[in-house]
């Protein structure tokens, strides 16, 4: 199948394996094979992988040969591992699973399962009449043949008139419509980056961005947001001079997973740095609409953009609902037309009736995005007031936007949790899934797109099991290795 892990790359990728002490203590063999199966679930380690021979990996570890064997044993019979004598081991799933939005493997029957691995809401009531009057509006194109590479006409005005509301002047053929944001990204990423080319990415950053960067073989360099203040200008600047990437990815409207609002002075000065140094600027506004607290918006990044360096990316997953898979790219005229040409040697075109469901959204945007502000606004309220209440040792800034907060762990146990939370019918995206191998393992993302009832009961949850993983002393975390 695919490539081979080392028995160092995943001793660094389990971090602190055998550390779920307390009353949940299990043998180390057991441990071992749950921190694998927590790594297979999370999407740090692929699919379709060899792992190190027994003795390999025991050496990494410096355990017994016994444990890795019962281990590997372990993953056998559950599913996990798929053995060949003198071929080797490779990882799998068990056949009951499917892959959740965020790329988490989920199993198929948890419907009791309180998910804060997704970080979306669900749809708005508008919806189903949106749907239902653009079934009235489909006969204007059935007598065409329904392939429109940069998407439906009245779906690119719309779209292109909500740029121009927000003070950058915006025409239609400036839009091509996606199927949703991530492919937006990965259409661009095919156009603008050679397999192998550079990319500058905060750190931490969206998943499924880091995947698509993965699928482009891109080497990554990433600039550190700090948790309660977010970009450091002149680090960002200096990092973008030093590194001269190709392209840089950045979130700048309530950043996922920090919420955090890029101001307007860094956005000009991020424009001009950029092009001083040939950098093409991807800028992802999944979040813009999401503004909470009356916190005003910055104008666009591309406002400050005068040689097409910047292309925004955008869509309607989270205002509106992930499932209608719209999305859009905004860039000037001719590179609009090289990705509809890339397109469509992809998937050609968009839906046509699900775009006509979205113009039908977006011309209900003003009341549709009010319910979903306040909505979110209870929404985080209830989840930060949980986790003042129940973990108040744990930190958090809190987001003015966007739906996720990125809390400060009281120690590097973010995968740990995860692993133990789903025990408790909690699925948590640890933080080491927002950034490079290794890191973030102090860091737990909390979307807050679940009704405030269940937040609060999934934070309750929450720290019964931390206190679990407290009672064997907090002496037994190490630092995790920081692999940049
Ligand atoms: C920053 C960011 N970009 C892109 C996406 C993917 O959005 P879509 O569902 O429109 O593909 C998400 C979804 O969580 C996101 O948070």
């Amino acid at each position: 199948m695919t490539g081979q892990v080392r028995g160092v790359q995943l001793a660094r990728l389990l971090g602190q394996w055998h550390a779920l002490p307390g009353r949940r203590r299990s043998p180390d063999y057991a441990a071992l094979a749950g921190s694998v199966r927590g790594l297979l679930a999370d999407g740090r380690l692929p699919l379709g992988v060899r792992l190190p021979a027994e003795r390999e990996l025991a050496e990494a570890l410096r355990i017994s040969r016994t444990t890795v064997t019962a281990a590997y044993r372990q993953l056998r019979e559950t599913g996990h591992l798929a053995s060949r004598r003198g071929a080797g081991s490779w990882t799998m799933l068990p056949g009951n699973h499917r892959v959740a939005s965020t790329g988490l493997w989920t199993p198929l029957d948890d419907r009791e399962m309180l998910d804060l691995g997704v970080a979306a809401l669900a749809a708005p009531p508008q919806l189903l009449s949106a749907a239902r009057a653009a079934t009235e509006d489909l006969p204007r194109y059935l007598s065409g043949a329904g392939y429109h590479p940069t998407g439906i006409i009245e779906l690119r005005e719309a779209v292109a008139d909500a740029y121009t509301a927000r003070g950058l002047p915006t025409s239609a053929d400036q839009i091509m419509v996606t199927s949703g944001t991530q492919h937006a990204l990965d259409l661009v990423l095919r156009l603008a980056l050679a397999p192998g080319g550079t990319v500058l990415v905060e750190s931490p950053t969206y998943p499924n961005a880091l995947a698509a960067l993965a699928g482009r073989r891109a080497r990554i360099s990433t600039h550190g947001l700090a948790a309660d203040a977010g970009w450091e200008p002149d680090l960002l600047l200096g990092t973008l001079r030093q590194t001269r990437p190709k392209l840089a990815y950045l979130i700048p409207e309530f950043q996922n997973p920090t919420g955090h609002l890029m101001p307007a002075s860094l956005r000009e000065r991020v424009v001009a740095a950029a092009h001083a140094v040939g950098t093409d600027l991807i800028i992802d506004e999944s979040f813009v609409d999401l503004s909470l607290d009356g916190t005003e918006v910055p104008p666009p990044v591309a406002t400050y953009d005068r040689h097409s360096r910047v292309v925004s990316i955008g869509g309607m997953s989270k205002p509106y609902w992930g499932g209608l898979r719209i999305g859009w790219v905004r860039a000037s005229a001719p590179q609009v037309q090289r990705l509809a040409a890339v397109r469509v040697g992809v998937d050609m075109a968009s839906p046509v009736l699900d775009q006509l469901v979205a113009v039908h959204l977006l011309a209900d945007a003003e009341a549709i995005v009010a319910d979903r502000r306040v909505q979110l606004a209870v929404q985080r309220d209830a989840l930060l007031g949980a986790l003042a209440h129940q973990l108040p040792e744990w930190r958090v800034t809190v987001p003015r936007g966007g739906v996720t907060l990125w809390a400060e762990l009281d120690g590097p146990v973010s995968s740990a949790l995860a692993r133990a939370a789903e025990e408790v019918g909690v699925r948590l995206a640890p933080g080491p899934r927002f950034g490079l191998d290794g890191t973030l393992e102090r860091f737990l993302r909390l979307p807050f797109t679940l009704p405030a009832a269940d937040l609060v009961e999934a934070v309750g949850r929450i720290a019964a099991i931390r206190y679990d993983l407290d009672r064997a002393g907090r002496q037994r975390w190490r630092e995790p290795a920081v692999i940049a």
